[in-house]
């Protein structure tokens, strides 16, 4: 290990918290591909990740690695985990605006929850407490960090419509927050400023919202079991929808359908699904994924963005597509 790797590992130690070496992190995302992290920490409060943030080395955060293309050389300096406070969940009533409390007493207010909550694990709450608001995150694998900044949805809506404003930690160790209006949602997009780290988000939670909400939740449901391929290794949708048209039926209408890069293969099912048959690299994901970019703009003239996000160490000029 380098100096420097093992001073950062001391600090983190010396900070409560137990750094991994090389962590192998093909063992983390949907895709199962990719090389190791350096250092790879479970934060678990500000404190520690303002600790993690002062070692002035690289630092990705890891959501749920379900939206992450981790290259085959990995990820160098600190990949981090949010655990322990970032995963908790608190609500505040419109008629106390500064305690928390682990209930709603009124028919409407904020939740206030941690960056590192599974999207799942929010609905679930809100759905014991009979409370909507988190609609729009049914079936999206990811953690509330990285729902805001990708501003996740689906056709029952948007993250962002829910958002009242955000807490997150600057590369400098300092704590911001953004109003949803500062964040400027548009469709699989904000502007959180580059190398921030989303901690908590404040959401707005209803009652009233609930019962239609879980009715357009459970038909979405069942739209993604019968239209995309939930039984294999995959990223979700590959690339982002273009204006007025679908990535997948742009990738079909170009034959793409079952095509192959080494154990990378383009769903039979769903064309914007990327899945891994098994032995895929990083490499023949990426392969793939350029293929589609290249063959739907040579035959359309429509070049498609990629939703899923790139980490790691990449040859120069792969990334952006
Ligand atoms: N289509 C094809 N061929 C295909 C796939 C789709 O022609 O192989 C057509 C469909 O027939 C439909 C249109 O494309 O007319 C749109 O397809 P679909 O309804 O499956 O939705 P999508 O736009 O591909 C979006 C989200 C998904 C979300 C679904 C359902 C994006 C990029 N994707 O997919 O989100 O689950 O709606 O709400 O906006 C994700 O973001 O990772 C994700 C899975």
């Amino acid at each position: 290990m380098s100096w420097e790797l093992a001073g950062a590992s001391l600090k983190l130690i010396m900070a409560g918290m137990e750094p991994v070496k090389d962590a192998p992190m093909a063992k983390y995302g949907y895709w199962r591909v990719g090389g190791p992290a350096d250092l790879l920490v479970d934060v678990h409060d500000e404190a520690q990740l303002a600790a993690v943030m002062d070692t002035d080395l690289p630092v990705t955060v890891l959501g749920n690695g379900s939206n992450l293309l981790v290259s085959d050389a990995g990820i160098r300096g600190i990949v981090v985990r949010l655990r322990g406070t970032f995963r908790e969940l608190s609500y505040r009533d419109p008629s106390n605006s500064s305690g928390l409390s682990s209930h709603l007493s009124s028919e409407a207010g904020l939740a206030l929850v941690g960056a590192g909550m599974m999207n799942s694990v929010l609905l679930a709450r809100l759905d014991k407490a009979g409370l909507g608001g988190a609609g729009s995150l049914a079936g999206v694998p990811g953690t509330i960090g990285g729902a805001v900044k990708m501003n996740a949805g689906t056709r029952v809506g948007e993250f962002g419509d829910a958002v009242a404003f955000v807490r997150a930690m600057l590369p400098n160790g300092s704590v911001t927050n953004l109003t949803a209006d500062q964040l400027a949602f548009r469709y699989r997009h904000s502007t959180l400023p580059d190398g921030a780290i989303v901690t908590r988000v404040a959401i707005w939670v209803s009652q009233l919202s609930y019962a239609e909400e879980r009715s357009a939740v459970e038909e979405h449901v069942a739209y993604r079991k019968s239209t995309q391929p939930l039984d294999q290794p995959s990223c979700g949708s590959t690339f982002k929808n273009p204006p007025g048209d679908s990535a997948g039926r742009l990738i079909e209408a170009a034959g793409l359908k079952g095509a192959r890069e080494g154990g990378a293969m383009i769903s039979e099912k769903h064309a914007n699904f990327f899945v891994n048959t098994g032995s895929a690299t990083a490499n023949d994901i990426y392969t793939l994924i350029k293929r589609a970019r290249d063959t739907v703009y040579e035959q359309f003239e429509v070049l498609l963005e990629p939703e899923v996000r790139a980490a790691g160490e990449w040859p120069d000029g792969c990334w952006p597509l």
